[in-house]
């Protein structure tokens, strides 16, 4: 999709399939100057009460013309409750109506007093707020216009915009411009992420997403892949990743992103802490031995999608040019039943040592990442967080409101429940109490898999994740087994991989690079 702003647009001359017309609740005429006959569509909608302007509303109307075809009346509800999460949904939810009825060209204008801004009229403040506007717009609408389409044999079927004028009433500066390169940046890489998820796995191997990952490299400057194929994860002693992988025919990968957005080597010459990132990436999870029940299991095809949110993350800090040095880690695997999987019982020795006694081999996402964790503490990292589709309690407990947040580093959990407010990927802090890793205890290994009874499942996750993460080094783990992926269709957007924690982290590494620079 083409995303273009504008200023001004010629109404008289226009030719468009739709023109999106933001309202706020108890709006009785919009605040543009709209061409008469439009006006009086929004006018004659409005008196009629069809339309009220709640959040997420819309009213698709007929103009008759030869201009712009229809009026999209869309809903921001209550003007001081709104966010920027609302108003990318919003304009989303306008773009989703708007393919249904199959347009091609779409202009939008843009309520520039959506959110309010810091300061007053004029100043820095308010620019900075019509350029977050409009970059939660670009990113509503980019994520709406999202189609999987690959799997269909009948391509014609199916329908998205192809081009989108952003209407602009202040002037187009530069904050506004690179407002819209990031958000365009950022949904390149909620793409990716969404199409190698939503891939079936039977196509989406371990060896397609690491070759997935090597083509995301070649467009990206900066940005550089290295795979482990088995013979080198062997070298390596990844016993968690090889012991998921054996049931399976398809062989494991470990795939190493990097991105170095600054000279390694501060004044004293002592080399740089990266940022690692290290993702889930199970193909597809039958459960193994302990094979799951046969309703939902398709979903499993998502198990990756972790290891996908890491890949692109990396790959946007690349093209954004953040100033930092950021490292992904992702094992991938399969986990399936057969004579040679692994087994409850089985003892595991993980990169580092650690011997881990098998309960469950559906708990393999526990078994990959711990060789993950081991490797990221190679890099001397200054932080390290682990994105896993890991745990079935946490959809219980969040559903899809907020990924699972477990970290013992206060002031990061703060920051990252604010910027999970902002951008609307939210996470949802949750307890790791100490003294329930004695429920790890195994008589025969140094760990037990899981506890023996079925207890606080993301929690025992989380603190098995935290034997193999270095003290000294703040460590988050996001369960994102809630948020990952949509079994239904929203109004802003289709059902499937979702893309999340990508902007959330986004925005983190952002902040920091902001405190980085000062
Ligand atoms: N990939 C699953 C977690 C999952 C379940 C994600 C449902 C999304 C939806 C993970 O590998 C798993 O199977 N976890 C087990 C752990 C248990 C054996 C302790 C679970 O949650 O049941
Ligand atoms: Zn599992
Ligand atoms: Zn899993």
């Amino acid at each position: 999709m083409k995303l273009i702003l504008s200023k001004k647009i010629p109404y008289n001359r226009l030719k468009a399939d739709a023109l999106v017309v933001p309202l706020f609740k108890g709006e009785k005429e919009s605040v543009y100057a709209l061409p008469v006959s439009v006006k009086k569509i929004v006018a004659a909608v409005i008196a009629s009460k069809e339309f009220q302007g709640g959040a997420m509303e819309t009213q698709l109307v007929h103009t008759g013309g030869n201009g712009v075809s229809r009026v999209c009346l869309l809903g921001l509800g209550e003007k001081k409750e709104c966010s920027l999460d609302i108003v990318q949904r919003a304009y989303g939810t306008a773009i989703m109506r708007l393919k249904k009825a199959k347009a091609k060209s779409v202009v939008l204008l843009v309520r520039e007093d959506a959110v309010s801004g810091e300061a007053g009229p004029g100043s820095a403040g308010k620019d900075k707020a019509v350029a977050d506007i409009v970059g939660a717009i670009a990113t509503g609408v980019r994520i709406a216009n999202y189609h999987t389409h690959e799997y269909k044999s009948k391509k014609k079927e199916l329908h998205s915009i192809a081009k989108c004028i952003l209407l602009v009433p202040s002037t187009i500066d530069r904050t506004i411009k690179s407002a819209l390169t990031r958000a365009e940046t950022i949904v390149d890489g909620l793409d990716f992420v969404r199409s190698i998820s939503n891939s079936p796995a039977n196509y989406a191997t371990p060896q397609y997403v690491a070759e997935s990952a090597k083509e995301l490299a070649k467009k990206t400057p900066g940005l550089t892949v290295t795979v482990f194929d088995k013979k080198q994860i062997e070298k390596e002693k990844m016993g968690g990743l090889l012991a998921v992988a054996q049931g399976s025919q398809h062989e494991p990968r470990f795939v190493i992103c990097e991105y170095k957005g600054h000279p390694c080597n501060d004044d004293k010459g002592a080399p740089c802490r990266p940022i690692v990132l290290v993702g889930k990436g199970i193909t597809f999870d039958t459960g193994g031995i302990s094979l799951k029940p046969w309703k939902g299991m398709e979903e499993m095809k998502f198990d990756m999608a972790g290891g996908a949110a890491v890949m692109a993350t990396v790959a946007i800090a690349a093209k954004l040019k953040l100033p930092m040095h950021v490292v992904g880690l992702v094992p991938l695997a399969e986990n399936m039943p057969s004579h040679t999987a692994y087994k409850p019982g089985d003892v595991i020795t993980i990169s580092d040592g650690t011997t881990v006694e098998i309960l469950s081999t559906d708990a393999e996402g526990r078994m990959v990442l711990a060789d993950g964790l081991c490797y990221a503490k190679k890099y001397k990292p200054s932080v390290v967080v682990d994105v896993a589709t890991l745990t079935g309690a946490i959809v219980a407990a969040l559903s899809d409101y907020a990924s699972g947040l477990f970290t013992d580093d206060d002031a990061i959990a703060l920051t990252l429940e604010r910027l999970g407010k902002e951008t609307g990927d939210r996470v949802w802090r949750m307890p790791m109490p100490k003294e329930w890793a004695d429920h790890l205890k195994s008589p025969v290994a140094d760990l037990r898999q899981v506890p023996s009874a079925r207890l606080a499942d993301a929690t025992m996750a989380a603190l098995f994740l935290k034997n193999f993460s270095d003290a000294k080094t703040p460590w988050v783990h996001i369960d994102n087994a809630g948020t990952a992926w949509k079994t239904e269709g929203y109004s802003y957007a289709e059902a499937g991989a979702t893309g999340a924690p990508v902007q959330l982290l986004v925005a983190w590494l952002e902040d920091l690079g902001k405190k980085e620079v000062k």
